[in-house]
């Protein structure tokens, strides 16, 4: 059984990647709206994940004999004033889930439930590379200043990233499954 104190704070944990699922689907539809496709497909692939992390938590809770409760998810920012914003954006956020992680292992540890320290050990190695990845496109993003030749380079690598495969956001794996 899982213990009362772990199940409430990875309940929570399951808000705050949807939340961050929520944000990056928002990010997609600007990305969209500058029309910088592969930007917005490399956050199509990142929400994609966020569900993914969503449901692990999801999972364990109810593996475990816990109750799953779904709160309600808070109004995120809709809109950014340019590009850089939003991967500057990308970067504070996963800073604020790496800490939120951190919690809950802290709340595990606290708890001796040790049948729960390999999932969170996955998302903390997880947390290092979100961090990663952000840190370097947002360095990438400095480095080419106002220049639209550097923006067309970024957004085409990022457009490289390979979808989870039968993804509900890659518009070719649902086309193919309707
Ligand atoms: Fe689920 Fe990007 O952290």
């Amino acid at each position: 059984m899982i213990p009362q104190k772990v199940r409430d704070i990875m309940n929570e944990q399951i808000k705050n990647e949807m939340e961050s699922y929520y944000i990056y689907l928002s990010m997609v539809a600007y990305f969209h709206s500058q029309n910088l496709e592969g930007m917005a497909h490399w956050m199509r692939c990142q929400a994609h994940e966020e569900m993914i992390h969503a449901m692990k938590f999801f999972d364990h809770i109810n593996d475990r004999g816990g109750q799953v409760v779904l709160k309600d998810l808070k109004q995120l920012k809709t809109g950014w004033a340019s590009p850089l914003e939003a991967w500057k954006d990308t970067l504070e956020h996963e800073q604020f889930i790496t800490a939120k992680i951190n919690d809950v292992m802290g709340v595990v540890r606290e708890s001796k439930d040790y049948a729960a320290e390999p999932i969170m050990n996955w998302f903390v190695n997880e947390q290092i590379e979100e961090e990663a990845n952000a840190t370097k496109i947002l360095e990438d993003m400095k480095r080419i200043g106002d220049s639209k030749e550097g923006l067309l380079m970024i957004d085409r690598e990022l457009a490289a990233r390979v979808f989870p495969a039968g993804s509900p956001l890659d518009p070719v794996a649902y086309a193919a499954a309707t």
